[in-house]
C-alpha cells in the first residue's frame, strides 16, 4: 500500500486531500494540532488507512518525533504534500509581534522542518517519491493585507525550487500549488476582515466580489485543489519537479 504523509490534514485542502488519497487506496499520515477533524474524516472514510500524528509543525522537535513515530508505523511516504499553514490578514501599520511571528513560525519554518525529517526517510527508503508543498496565488501576486502571509508563500515557492534541485539526486521529485482563494476556514477568516475593512460587514459581498474578479468568475473548492495535488504526487506527473502550478481559475493569467 502507498503511504502519503500530509500536513495540516484536519480541515479545508488538506482535508480534502487526505479524503482523495484515502479513497485511492494510500495509507494517509496526518500531521497536525487538531486531531478532532482528522477523527471524523477517518470514521467517515471507515478503512482504518487514515493514521493521526499529534503535531505542531513549528516545534523542530515535535515534526522529527512524529515523523520518525509515522515512519515506524508506516514505512517512509512515497508521497509527501506539506499544507499546514495560517493567515492573519493585517495592515503594515497594524501588524502585532505574535502574528508575525506565527505566520512565519507555521508557514515556513513549518515547511522547511516537515520537509527536512520527511525527505530524509525518502532517502533512506532510496525508492524516490514525490513532495507537493502548498504555497499561494500570493506566491506569485500581492494582495493587500497580507503581507506577512504572501511573503512566506513566495518563501515555500522558491524553497520547492530549490529542494527540487537538491533532492533529484534521490529521484524525489518537488513541486508547489499556488491556488487562489479557495472556501476553507481559512477564508472565512480573511473575508470577514475584508467584510469588516471594504462592505460594512457583509461578508456575503466580500465573497461576490472576490469570485468576480477571478476570471472563472467563482472561487475554488477545496476538492479541486486536492485533484492537482493527487496528479502532482502520481507516476503520470513524472517528468514535473520544481514546477509552480497555479490552480486559480485565472487570475495570475492576466
Ligand atoms: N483557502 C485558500 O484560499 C488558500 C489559498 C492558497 C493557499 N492556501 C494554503 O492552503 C493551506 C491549507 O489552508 P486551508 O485554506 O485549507 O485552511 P485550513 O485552516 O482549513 O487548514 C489549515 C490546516 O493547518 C493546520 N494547522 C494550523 N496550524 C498548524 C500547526 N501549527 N501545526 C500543524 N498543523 C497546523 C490546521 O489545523 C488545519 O488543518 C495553507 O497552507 C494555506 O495557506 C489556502
Amino acid at each position: 500500500m502507498p503511504t502519503v504523509y500530509i500536513t495540516g490534514g484536519a480541515t479545508g485542502i488538506g482535508a480534502a486531500t487526505v479524503r482523495k488519497f484515502a479513497t485511492h487506496g494510500f495509507d494517509v499520515a496526518v500531521f497536525d494540532i487538531n486531531g478532532e477533524d482528522v477523527a471524523k474524516i477517518s470514521a467517515e472514510i471507515d478503512t482504518g488507512s487514515v493514521h493521526f500524528f499529534a503535531t505542531d509543525v513549528r516545534n523542530r522537535q515535535a515534526v522529527r518525533t512524529s515523523i520518525a513515530a509515522a515512519g515506524e508505523k508506516l514505512g517512509a511516504p512515497d508521497a509527501l504534500f506539506v499544507n499546514a499553514g495560517v493567515q492573519k490578514l493585517q495592515g503594515i501599520f497594524e501588524m502585532e509581534d505574535a502574528d508575525i511571528d506565527l505566520i512565519i513560525d507555521v508557514n515556513l519554518k513549518g515547511t522547511l522542518y516537515t520537509v527536512a525529517e520527511a525527505a530524509a526517510l525518502m532517502r533512506d527508503a532510496g525508492k524516490g517519491g514525490t513532495i507537493v508543498l502548498m504555497a499561494s496565488d500570493q506566491a506569485l501576486v500581492g494582495k493587500e493585507g497580507s503581507i506577512v502571509y504572501g511573503a512566506t508563500k513566495a518563501g515555500v515557492a522558491q524553497m520547492a525550487k530549490s529542494l527540487a534541485l537538491a533532492l533529484s539526486a534521490h529521484k524525489i521529485r518537488v513541486n508547489a500549488v499556488c491556488p487562489a482563494t479557495v472556501k476553507t476556514p481559512l477564508t472565512d477568516h480573511v473575508f470577514s476582515w475584508l467584510a469588516d475593512k471594504h462592505f460594512d460587514g457583509d461578508v456575503n459581498a466580500a465573497w461576490a466580489a472576490e469570485a468576480q474578479m477571478l476570471p472563472i468568475g467563482r472561487v475554488a473548492e477545496p476538492d479541486e485543489i486536492a485533484e492537482v495535488v493527487f496528479f502532482l504526487s502520481q507516476p503520470t506527473s513524472s517528468f514535473m519537479t520544481g514546477a509552480l502550478v497555479p490552480i486559480d481559475g485565472g487570475l495570475t493569467a492576466q
